[in-house]
């Protein structure tokens, strides 16, 4: 799985397509309105009409071309960059298409303030005499009013802390020096993301301990606790399961944690005991990982037999989840979450 940090993909395109349509319109607007008569789209309300603007948006900031120009470089280069922490989500595809009408709007006008020396506007709504503006004007007024509709519904909660999350590599230079904090529970449940991709960098002994110590901790049914915790670091069993799991990040990781149980026995209540208690084993050492600084990503989706063969694990095991741990080589942003009232049920159903 290729997780690297892109700007050149489908939205790239889409921002491309955007500006070649805008500098296309301009060119027929200078071409065919230049010194002409406005030309009456819709009479009295919307025409076209020809203007050479050495302004910003809607005329404004008229004759700084060359710091007008300097800022929409600055402005074009954080929108590259945040665009790529946007989270690699389908719920992040509307983000990325606002991101794209931005920098096409952009890129649009810098164009003409480069190679014209002002840009074109052509379209003009006559009753409220609103400035001149073209299509790049309307690609960045649109996304920016986008954005504010989506931060307020699709992105409300923590949705856009992609904006603004501390990447990891600053925060650990925050903590360099300082006293080694503890974290509380509320802290490492936060700071744990799905890493999918990680550095080579081998685990340390007792850290490895506290993770393994947090699963041995966990509650189990009747306190059975028939689990086992495989930790495989060995290159080539890494390498099996990782084809089992048809993931090839988990092989990047150091480490292949994997959790089974051999307790077959079903509960009253209708669940396997087996997978609940060896889920309850991986939640508590994948959160003790998060607090040692280490990345995880819990896979279920993987090849059983296949695991099975890789790790030698007896028929009376049942293989419930495996996860890769080591440190993380990417810092995403937390993946969005349902708001509390969308699954919080008071008292009954019924009420
Ligand atoms: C039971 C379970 C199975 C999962 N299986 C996979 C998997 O096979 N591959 C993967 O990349 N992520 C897997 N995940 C990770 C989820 O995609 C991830 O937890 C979810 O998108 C929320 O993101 P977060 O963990 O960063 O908060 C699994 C998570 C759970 C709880």
């Amino acid at each position: 799985m290729n997780n690297k940090k892109r700007w050149i993909d489908g939205y790239f395109v889409l921002a491309v397509l955007l500006v070649v349509c805008d500098q296309v319109t301009k060119v027929l607007a200078k071409n065919t309105l230049e010194g002409q008569d406005a030309f009456q789209v819709i009479p009295g309300i919307f025409e076209f009409s020809y203007l050479e603007n050495t302004g910003a948006a809607f005329g404004s900031f008229s004759g700084n071309i060359l710091a007008l120009s300097a800022v929409t470089v600055l402005l074009l280069a954080a929108v590259i960059w945040k665009y790529r922490d946007i989270p690699r989500e389908p719920h992040y595809r509307v983000m990325r298409i606002i991101f794209a009408m931005v920098f096409a709007g952009g890129v649009g006008n810098l164009i003409d303030r480069i190679f014209r020396g002002y840009v074109i506007d052509f379209l003009y709504f006559v009753p409220i005499n609103f400035p001149k503006f073209n299509l790049a004007d309307t690609f960045i007024t649109v996304g920016a009013a986008a954005f504010i509709v989506a931060a307020l519904t699709l992105y409300r909660g923590n949705g856009l802390d992609f904006l603004w999350h501390v990447k990891q590599g600053q925060k650990d230079q925050q903590n360099h020096g300082q006293e080694e904090q503890k974290m509380t529970v509320m802290e490492a449940i936060k700071a744990r993301k799905s890493i999918r991709k990680y550095e080579s960098k081998p685990i340390e002994p007792e850290k490895l301990e506290q993770v393994l110590e947090a699963g041995r901790l966990a509650p189990s049914a009747r306190n059975e606790q028939t689990w086992k915790f495989l930790v495989t670091e060995n290159a080539e069993q890494r390498a099996a399961v990782t084809a089992a799991c048809g993931q090839a990040f988990v092989g990047e990781a150091p480490v292949i944690l994997t959790v089974c149980t051999a307790n077959q026995r079903m509960m009253r209540c209708g669940q396997p005991a087996c997978t609940i208690d060896a889920s309850i084993a991986m939640s508590f050492m994948i959160l003790e990982a998060a607090e040692q600084g280490l990345g995880t990503c819990w896979i279920g989706s993987f090849d059983e037999p296949q695991v099975r063969a890789a790790l030698r694990i007896p028929e009376e095991y049942q293989i419930v989840a495996l996860t890769p741990m080591g440190y993380p080589a990417e810092d995403p942003a937390p993946r969005p979450r349902k708001e509390m009232q969308e699954i919080l049920v008071k008292d009954s159903f019924a009420e």
